[in-house]
């Protein structure tokens, strides 16, 4: 963690067109500087950047803030990794403390395998442009493959020789410890030896968000039917499979740029591509998306184009993952190639001209794709028909948009030939079993049954103001909202329910009818409301860029102190716990501190009543009422001060 006076020092230091200019060509326009703006296509400029006020704005596409901001958004690195980007840019020193030994263990761990990453990156790329074997077998393959040599560069391309453990040795000798190595996956160790895990193999290394490399894809080169085509590293620390997609570092920024990102299957799609000019492009690697892949896309586009092999077996396999897609709101759209086509060799048969020319003449929405798709197999078959119509039916359901629906059942209608009619009702019980599946949603987030104490709250919360408790409980949600808090079952026959951090957070704080009264709190409350009662997570992203700068900047900031809040609870020996362990007991007992904090000003505002009323003679009526009214809070408060949350979950 960055101290405070560092941060201040980068902020008072970083010169907004400077760091601007970096990235876009600015010109002097009055007091202001003027440009094209990074975050949206357009020909005339409307990015604006005040020096004096220390401040960018677009009045194209309203993005805004200050040098941080701009770093953050542009680059997309997180408030700490941007802080540290100014830093190195003006050669501001910066001193990280306040960790706790754990949290520094387990820092020193990931930055190891980081850098034995790192080491083993280099070495590969060396033995490809500078070992014998490596010039004559690995990068004479990837020459073969029609790889030119800044591509080559570009995606640091490497080779792995064929001997038993030459890195493994090279690494040791270098002073990495073998521990690390064989925790960044480079060498297996077993009863037999120890073996460099990509040996003989051209490799790929897998960038994070950063630009570190945190993982490597190695693909054979021999003609060996028992050997896997690919070896990928293994999950580590740094390296976790579902949450990466290739090329994502090399494509942001041009997906930024286009709001359109392509998705590919392999490695060598991804590079032919660039290598055509296209580089909003991304790889799942081979295996179907997951929900965390997915949310990484929308975090830069909502519009996905899924390339599909002219051969693919795969596709219709592949449609049910789609509909996961559909259902974090992006668009998707599928283009097939040829027969016997794919992205790679496509890519090298074009120009890059006719290549985008070719996509955007024959890409189509997803929904037309697979009705298409389904019509052709029912042929005339009425039964079938019908079967693949209602699947299309369930498909669209998972659109959020009513709207957007609408449009796509017209198109099934049309598409298969049939009534609107019929499809308009049937797709009508579909969406009301939907929304009714929202609703309770909803209201499950609402009533928690396993709240003990009745909620008397409303009647005296008015006007209390627990500042720091509600900005406690909008850091949680922003580090953690969708953390699993503990798993609900409501009766044995019902599906096991994980319950979010936020879905608690939501329902304790509904539950009592409180309401945050800090604005933005509350904003950024209602906003993390909204998303899960639709059954859809937003990411703290959103809130980092938010339009409302007052909440980008209170995410961005509550954001880069991750720990502060395990110092709050660091009782006698409690710090060896997990992070999860630690949320069981932080979580609820934030919420309660909240409660009893708004109790205890109640409280503290009764007894200045019942003292004045004391002081006044007043009635014996007006005394006791406001006595009976003190009893009652008190009643809560110890309930609630007794309640120790986080035993319910166990
Ligand atoms: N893949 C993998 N392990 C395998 C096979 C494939 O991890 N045994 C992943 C790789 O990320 C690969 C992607 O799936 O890039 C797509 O596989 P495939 O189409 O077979 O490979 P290509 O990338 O087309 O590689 P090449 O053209 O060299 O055959
Ligand atoms: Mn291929």
């Amino acid at each position: 963690m960055i101290d405070h006076s560092t941060i201040q020092r980068i902020i008072d230091t970083a010169e907004i067109t400077e760091v601007v200019q970096d990235f876009v060509n600015l010109k002097k326009r009055g007091v202001n500087y003027l440009g094209l703006c990074p975050f949206h296509n357009e020909k005339t400029p409307s990015f604006t950047v005040s020096p004096s006020k220390g401040i960018y704005k677009c009045f194209g596409c309203g993005k805004g803030g200050n040098a941080v901001n701009f770093i953050m958004e542009h680059e997309h690195l997180s408030y700490p990794e941007s802080l540290k980007y100014l830093a190195k840019k003006y050669n501001i020193e910066v001193v990280e403390k306040e960790l706790t030994a754990e949290e520094i263990q387990q820092q020193n761990e990931r930055d190891s395998l980081l850098i034995v990453t790192k080491f083993a990156n280099s070495y590969f790329q060396e033995k490809l442009h500078k070992n014998t074997d490596g010039r004559a077998i690995g990068l004479s393959y990837f020459k073969e493959r029609g790889f030119r040599e800044e591509i080559i560069e570009k995606f640091e391309l490497g080779y792995s020789l064929d001997v038993k453990d030459a890195f493994t040795i090279a690494a040791k000798e270098a002073g990495y410890k073998i521990d690390f190595i064989e925790k960044a996956g480079l060498t297996i160790v077993n009863e037999n030896g120890k073996f460099d895990r990509f040996r003989g193999r051209v490799i790929f290394p897998i960038h994070g968000l950063s630009g570190n490399v945190i993982g490597f894809g190695g693909r054979i080169l021999k003609k060996d039917a028992k050997a896997a085509k690919y070896l990928n590293s293994p999950e580590s620390d740094i390296y976790h499979k579902s949450r990466v997609l290739y090329g994502m570092f090399f494509a942001k920024k041009s997906i930024t740029q286009l709001d359109k990102c392509y998705l590919v299957e392999g490695y060598t799609d991804v590079i032919s591509m660039h290598q055509s000019g296209i580089e909003n492009v991304v790889a799942s690697s081979g295996t179907s998306l997951t929900v965390e892949q997915i949310r990484l896309i929308k975090r830069f586009t909502p519009n996905v184009t899924i390339i599909y092999d002219g051969d693919a077996a795969g596709i219709k396999a592949s449609l049910r993952g789609i509909d996961l897609v559909l259902e974090q709101g992006l668009n998707v759209r599928v283009l097939l190639l040829p027969e016997g086509e794919d992205p790679d060799s496509f890519a090298k048969s074009k120009s890059s001209g006719e290549l985008i020319e070719f996509i955007e003449q024959n890409e189509e929405d997803f929904i037309t794709f697979k009705t298409r798709l389904l019509a052709n197999e029912a042929k005339n078959d009425p039964v079938k028909k019908e079967n693949l119509v209602r699947e299309i039916l369930a498909t669209i359901n998972n659109i959020p948009s009513d709207t957007l629906a609408a449009q796509y059942l017209k198109v099934c209608s049309e598409i298969f030939n049939v009534d609107e009619k019929p499809i308009y009702s049937e797709f009508g019980k579909l969406r009301r079993q939907r929304k009714k599946k929202i609703e309770e949603r909803k209201k499950r987030l609402v009533i928690d049954k396993n709240i003990s104490h009745e909620s008397s709250f409303s009647s005296f919360i008015e006007g209390y103001y627990a500042e720091s408790q509600e900005k406690e409980i909008v850091r949680l949600l922003l580090h953690y909202s969708d953390n699993t808090l503990y798993t609900d079952q409501e009766d044995k026959y019902d599906e096991p329910r994980n319950v979010s951090v936020a879905e608690y957070i939501i329902s304790e704080v509904l539950h009592d009818d409180l309401e945050f009264k800090n604005l933005i709190y509350k904003q950024i409350f209602q906003e993390y409301f909204d998303a899960i009662s639709s059954g859809i997570s937003i990411s703290n992203k959103h809130f980092t860029s938010h339009s409302e700068p007052k909440i980008s900047e209170l995410a961005a900031s509550l954001l880069s102190s991750p720990y502060k809040i395990s110092d709050i609870f660091k009782k006698g020996g409690l710090h060896i716990e997990t992070e999860e362990m630690k949320l069981k007991r932080i979580v609820p007992e934030t919420i309660i501190a909240y409660k009893r904090k708004i109790l205890e000003m109640a409280i503290e505002e009764v007894n200045g009543k019942l003292k004045l009323a004391q002081e006044k003679d007043a009635s014996l009526d007006e005394i006791y009422q406001i006595q009976s009214e003190s009893k009652k809070i008190n009643t809560i408060l110890n309930t609630i001060s007794r309640e120790r949350g986080w035993v319910k979950f166990k």
